[in-house]
C-alpha cells in the first residue's frame, strides 16, 4: 500500500492526559488523534494556547505516554526517545555552565554507538556552521541574544542528524527579522537533508509559509479540526517570487483565521490577523 510506505509517523486514535494524583483528577489534553506524516515531510501544527500541542510532539518524542492509542515511527511503537528524533525546545533548555559548542556536543556525547569524538567535533563545527554560528563555539549561553540560543538549539538538534526534526513554536522568542532569515534557513537546511519536520507555531503566517500541510488543533481536550495542505511552490523564500503576495496564501490566511478566531476556540493567543 503505497500511503503506508510513505508514513514515517502515524498516530491512531491517540488520546493523552495528565493525572492529579492529589486531587485525583484526570486532564484530558488530547482526544483521538489520528495522524500519518510523510517522510520529508514539512508539517506546521497551530492551534489555541493548551490544546495540546506539545503533549502531541511529546509523545512523539517519547517523553509522554499516550493514555491510549497508538504511536508508531517507521511502523515500530515509541517507547520512549530515540537519536532518530531530535526537539527544538520554545524556552532552548541549554545548560549555562557549558559553551557553545559543549551544548551542540551534549546531543551526541551519551548516545548508544557513540560518535567518535574526531567524528563529533566535525559534526558540531558543521552544525553551528550551519545555523550561522561559526565563531561562537566557546561562548557562553548568557553571552549570546535569544535568536543566537535558539539557534544552538537547533544546531543541537541537527548535529545528530535525526531524520525527525520536531520544533515547538522554535522562533516564538525573536525578533521579526530574524525570524524571518531563520525560517528562510531552515527551509534551506531541510531542502539539504530531506529531514521531516513538525513545527508548532502561533503564528499563521509562519505556519503557511514553512508548512506543506498545516494541523488546526481545536480548544482542549485537543482534536484534529481541519488539515490544510498548503500546495504553494518552494522555495517559499525567494526573492523573485513571494509567495507570500499570492493569491492562495491569502486564501489560507483568510481561512485559518476564521478557523482560528472561532468563538469556540479564543484567538487570544494567536498572531498574524487578517490584513
Ligand atoms: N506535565 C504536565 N502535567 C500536567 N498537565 C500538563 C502537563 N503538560 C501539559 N499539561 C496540560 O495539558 C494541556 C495541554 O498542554 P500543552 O502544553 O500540550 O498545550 P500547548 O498546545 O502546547 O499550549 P501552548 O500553546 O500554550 O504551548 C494543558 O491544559 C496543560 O495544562
Ligand atoms: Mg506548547
Amino acid at each position: 500500500m503505497e500511503a503506508a510506505e510513505s508514513a514515517l509517523i502515524e498516530a491512531v486514535e491517540v488520546s493523552a492526559g495528565y493525572d492529579n494524583r492529589r486531587e485525583r483528577t484526570r486532564l484530558i489534553a488530547l482526544r483521538d488523534i489520528s495522524l500519518t506524516v510523510r517522510r520529508g515531510e514539512f508539517l506546521a501544527i497551530v492551534g489555541p494556547s493548551g490544546c495540546g500541542k506539545t503533549t502531541l510532539i511529546n509523545m512523539i518524542a517519547g517523553f509522554v505516554q499516550p493514555l491510549s492509542g497508538t504511536i508508531k515511527v517507521r511502523g515500530m511503537g515509541v517507547d520512549g526517545p530515540g537519536s532518530d528524533r531530535a526537539m527544538v525546545f520554545q524556552d532552548y533548555a541549554l545548560l549555562p555552565w557549558r559553551t557553545v559548542e559543549r551544548n551542540v556536543e551534549f546531543a551526541v556525547e551519551n548516545r548508544r554507538g557513540r560518535v567518535p569524538k574526531q567524528d563529533r567535533e566535525r559534526r558540531i563545527a558543521e552544525a553551528l556552521a550551519l545555523v550561522g554560528l561559526a565563531g561562537f563555539e566557546r561562548s557562553f549561553p548568557h553571552e549570546l541574544s535569544g535568536g543566537m540560543r535558539q539557534r544552538v538549539g537547533i544546531a543541537r538538534a541537527l548535529v545528530g542528524e535525526p531524520e525527525i526534526l520536531l520544533m515547538d513554536e522554535p522562533f516564538g522568542a525573536v525578533d521579526a527579522m530574524t525570524r524571518e532569515a531563520m525560517q528562510a534557513e531552515l527551509e534551506k537546511i531541510i531542502a539539504k537533508t530531506g529531514q521531516t519536520v513538525l513545527f508548532i507555531t502561533h503564528s499563521i503566517d509562519e505556519a503557511i509559509t514553512l508548512g506543506d500541510r498545516i494541523v488546526v488543533i481545536s480548544n482542549r481536550p485537543g482534536t484534529i479540526q481541519e488539515i490544510i495542505e498548503v500546495n504553494l511552490p518552494r522555495p517559499r523564500f525567494d526573492e523573485r517570487n513571494d509567495v507570500r503576495r499570492s493569491a492562495r496564501f491569502g486564501e489560507i490566511r483568510a481561512h485559518l483565521w476564521g478557523l482560528l478566531s472561532g468563538e469556540a476556540l479564543g484567538a487570544k493567543s494567536i498572531s498574524g490577523g487578517p490584513a
